[in-house]
């Protein structure tokens, strides 16, 4: 459930939608520009149905429609065909947009209702979206912008309007005025976007403008840069004849706390609503409703399961999920390349999904110690070893070349010889400067202490399965 803090400008906000509101087209009429029609029955329908939503019009992205909601007969999946592969992929793509979207119906009920509210008392409004990545927010806004212009359109006569600003697109913060600027006009003629934008909001117009719904994504970025921007953008709203229902989205869940203490003063701070982070059902749902216009199963159940399980237990990010199972199935795809015996019918099993979690999921020191000449991984291997040997976390370059001499003679059985004294050394400086271990200072080489600077965990990640140091399961412990 999301949570909504704060109290609006003089807007009530609702989880219920009113009874009456637009189901009851003689009803008196909030504004004299605001009328409703025979088309509201539908229209409000459709916001309880919002998560069915099938057009999503994106015009500053390149997401892509996949698919509609029809039923889909089910046909039996065959990862040996090139048409059914891709249209896996690409629903798994983050760029697609999904015509399903499971979870978010809270939510997106919230903010359309809010918008809803400001559109028909014609007045301005703002709202603060924050959640961790991959919740859902940009695309849960994508289908309200969408929503409120169908809406509009079939009970306001076209008087919404709306723009997107994605704030990392933005060559300066100050940029994001001239941006809103674009969609009004008025009679002010002053030096600065902002400037122009605060002229218009406090005259009235002879021709007021549109109503306009903004929404600001990743907001962040306008705090690291200058905190009066974010100031400002909000200010806009509380101007006596501003025409802007503000939505700013940013995964810091303080920012309007922190950022806009005027607005408080002033007692129109925005509304919060927290998009929490994916469960593990909420995820296998998700996905599931991603992949169920396909008409085919991919993935085991199990499988599917699995991944929930382990990301939402990490972060419960929909974008990892989705890079996870993406990556099982070019893991399924090269088993096929790689085996004449699968059967055709192969489905996206356990263990892929196994193998695609654990690198989702490599800690970030493994690839830099599976790119180590051989007797540096030794030396790395040999250090944990004596750590856990003598229960503690430092050693001696000497005691350390001692280990290494023993464990390289247990590995090679004498087929191979060890490296010597000086060039022990010099490994060992290499592991210092790439930062995965630690050298002392000493008036005797052999006596500088060694320490470790990466998680011996990593290095036990990194060693599981080589071929030379076979069993190093006990280094995790
Ligand atoms: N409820 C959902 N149903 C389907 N896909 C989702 C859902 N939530 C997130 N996604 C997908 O996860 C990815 C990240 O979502 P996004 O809205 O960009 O997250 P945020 O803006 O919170 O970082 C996108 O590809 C999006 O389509
Ligand atoms: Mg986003």
């Amino acid at each position: 459930m999301p949570t909504l803090r704060s109290a609006s400008s003089g807007l009530q906000l609702r989880n219920k939608r009113p009874k009456s509101d637009s189901t009851t087209p003689s009803k008196k009429r909030s504004s004299s520009r605001f009328k409703e029609t025979k088309a509201t029955p539908q229209s409000d329908d459709a916001i309880g149905k919002i998560a069915k939503c099938k057009v999503i019009s994106s015009p500053t992205t390149s997401r892509k429609r996949l698919y509609g909601d029809e039923p889909v007969q089910k046909v039996k999946w065959n990862p040996k065909d090139p048409a059914q592969m891709k249209a896996v992929k690409e629903a798994l793509h983050v760029a697609t947009v999904p015509s399903n979207v499971a979870c978010r119906d809270t939510e997106q009920n919230i903010i359309f209702d809010f918008c809803k509210e400001c559109f028909k008392k014609e007045r301005s409004g703002s709202l603060y979206v924050c959640g961790c990545p991959g919740t859902g927010k940009t695309l849960s806004l994508q289908i309200v912008k969408s929503k409120l212009l169908t809406w509009s359109k079939e009970v306001g006569h076209d008087m919404l309007d709306a723009v997107s600003i994605n704030c990392t697109s933005l060559a300066d913060t100050s940029e994001i005025f001239s941006k809103i600027l674009e969609k009004f006009e008025g009679t002010c003629n002053p030096r600065s976007p902002l400037q122009q934008l605060q002229c218009i909001f406090s005259k009235r117009q002879s021709l007021p403008p549109k109503m306009t719904l903004i929404i600001v994504d990743e907001m962040d970025y306008l705090i690291t840069r200058d905190r009066s921007v974010l100031h400002d953008l909000f200010m806009l709203t509380t101007l006596p004849f501003s025409r802007c229902i503000l939505i700013g989205i940013a995964n810091a869940i303080d920012l309007a706390d922190r950022f806009l203490p005027k607005l408080a003063s002033l007692n129109c701070k925005p509304p919060v609503i927290t998009f929490r982070a994916y469960n593990k059902d909420q995820i296998y749902e998700i996905i599931q409703e991603r992949l169920k216009g396909l008409g085919y199963d991919v993935f085991d159940s199990l499988s599917l399961e699995f991944c929930a399980r382990k990301v939402a237990a990490a972060s419960g990010d929909m974008r990892k999920v989705l890079a996870v199972c993406r990556r099982a199935v070019e893991l399924l795809e090269a088993e096929i390349r790689d085996s004449c015996e699968l059967q055709e019918f192969h489905t996206v099993t356990f263990d892929l999904m196994d193998k695609a979690l654990s690198k989702a999921f490599k800690p970030k020191n493994v690839d830099t110690i599976l790119s180590l000449p051989l007797h540096q991984q030794i030396i790395l291997y040999a250090l944990v070893n004596l750590f856990n040997r003598s229960k503690k976390n430092y050693t001696t370059i000497g005691e350390l070349n001692k280990t290494y001499n023993e464990t390289w003679k247990s590995i090679h059985r004498n087929t191979r010889t060890a490296i010597g004294a000086a060039e022990f050394i010099n490994m060992c400086q290499g592991l210092s400067d790439q930062s995965l271990l630690k050298l002392g200072q000493s008036k005797e080489e052999k006596l500088r202490r060694v320490t470790l600077t990466v998680d011996s965990s990593d290095i036990a990640h990194a060693f599981k399965g080589n071929r030379f140091i076979q069993d190093c399961k006990h280094l995790a412990e």
